[in-house]
């Protein structure tokens, strides 16, 4: 079974989950590739405007530009999703993602990581986005770098 990671991270907290989902993945014998979204327009970093921009782009699915995607993404068995929570929804990076590696007859799984666990619409606009593959199962991550040692035993129930 090839496993791929993908994710975009704004503050850290989806990288992090990422990493420890690759460590339990490969502690079970199950090799992961991690890969990383760079968008090349992210919110201000913080007060206000980070809220109300990246809010902005989330709530209008606003493709944020990001670099072009190296991997084959139809290579891979198993496909992890990782996103942030942007006013109920993904960032448009990973619509933008998406619609680049065009993945086909995938088996998916998405996380959410959010501030306060409810990922609202996001699994419904990215499963929209997966059309032709297959969400295999959701989960929501609250507060990952807040609580670090929780976030492995929630991941066992995706893997
Ligand atoms: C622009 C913006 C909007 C956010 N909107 C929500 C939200 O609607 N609900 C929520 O629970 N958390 C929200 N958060 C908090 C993030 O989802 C949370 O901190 C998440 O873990 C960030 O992931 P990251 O560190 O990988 O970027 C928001 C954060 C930002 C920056």
């Amino acid at each position: 079974m090839k496993n791929l990671i993908v994710y975009y991270s704004f503050e850290g907290n989806t990288a992090f989950v990422a990493e420890e989902l690759k460590e339990l993945l490969e502690a079970k014998g199950e090799p992961a590739d991690l890969y990383e979204i760079k968008a090349k327009k992210n919110p201000p970093e913080k007060g206000f405007l980070k809220f109300a921009t990246g809010g902005f782009y989330a709530l209008t699915q606003k493709d944020p530009g990001i670099d072009p995607v190296e991997i084959d993404i139809n290579s891979y068995d198993k496909v992890f999703i990782g996103m942030p929570i942007w006013a109920s929804n993904p960032p448009g990076a990973i619509k933008a993602f998406i619609k680049q590696a065009a993945p086909v007859g995938k088996d998916c799984v998405l996380i959410a990581c959010s501030g306060g666990g409810n990922s609202g619409k996001t699994f419904e606009k990215v499963r929209g986005y997966l059309q032709g593959n297959t969400v295999v199962k959701t989960l929501d991550i609250a507060a990952a770098k807040a609580h670090p040692e929780t976030v492995k035993e929630k991941l066992e129930s995706v893997i």
